[in-house]
């Protein structure tokens, strides 16, 4: 069976204080898991705090966001090569909470996808539905769009070694998580759309679900087939449950 991935994603949370508190936290409980792999993406100003705890352990760091572009007049913005000067070897694209707010595009988040391949992180894409679309019963045709701008110019191949993580909006931080076939169904869609035209690139792809995981309801999501971890939230702040889940994952 392959490795599962349980990605933490600490969103806009946390200190210098709390975020040590934190991260000796997981050293202790979680680091001691060996059959998984875990990463956690941090705020940027956080990664060198990151990289310095956590360089000598099994836990991977990353970031949430990159730019589309490689260097440049882009205030505010940080590279991909940035991330890689602070060991960053994952990076979240795509989050629907930034690409609500910001008015991200697909075209936006298809190119930071290719930048984040092009200087070696790998690239956790993040697609899912919202609630109203998923009650109109087109939540394979939106997420299907979403991967499409991707392979329409970058090739499926781009999803080799790559993650994707399924998110339905409807369940990010709501505490109503999809049911294990829900997601299921979704991920087998997301993989079959990969095979057709990458075989090997769609076994090589590791597709999350993301969306008020917690300790109870993991180990149902992750015994699904199609389903190789987890993007947590909220349950990444508290040492035990992000624990629990890791667990779950083995
Ligand atoms: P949640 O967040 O676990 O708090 O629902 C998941 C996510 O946004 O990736």
């Amino acid at each position: 069976m392959p490795r599962k991935l349980v990605v933490a994603n600490w969103k806009m949370h946390g200190n210098l204080a709390s975020n040590k508190q934190l991260l000796e936290a997981y050293i202790q409980k979680i680091t001691p898991i060996n059959n998984i792999d875990v990463v956690v993406c941090v705020p940027y100003p956080y990664l060198a705090q990151a990289q310095s705890m956590l360089q000598n352990t099994n836990i991977a760091w990353g970031a949430q966001n990159i730019s589309k572009d490689a260097v440049g007049a882009y205030t505010g913005e940080v590279s991909a090569v940035m991330l890689k000067d602070f060991g960053a070897r994952y990076v979240i694209i795509g989050h629907s909470e930034r690409a609500t707010a910001y008015c991200e595009s697909d075209e936006n988040i298809a190119t930071k996808f290719a930048q984040a391949k092009a200087h070696g992180i790998i690239p956790i894409l993040c697609v899912g539905e919202t609630l109203i679309e998923r009650e109109a019963g087109v939540m394979q045709m939106v997420v299907g769009k979403q991967l499409d701008t991707i392979i329409n110019t970058y090739g499926a191949g781009v999803f080799a070694n790559a993650v994707v993580s399924y998110e339905p909006i409807w369940a990010i931080g709501t505490g109503l998580a999809a049911s294990s076939d829900q997601a299921q169904s979704m991920h087998e869609f997301i993989r079959g759309k990969v095979a057709v035209l990458d075989k090997s690139a769609a076994a090589s792809l590791k597709i999350l679900y993301g969306g008020s995981v917690n300790p109870q309801n993991a180990v149902q999501l992750f015994v699904m087939q199609d389903i190789d971890g987890g993007l947590i939230g909220k349950c990444s702040l508290n040492a035990q449950e992000f624990e629990g889940i890791c667990r779950a994952a083995t």
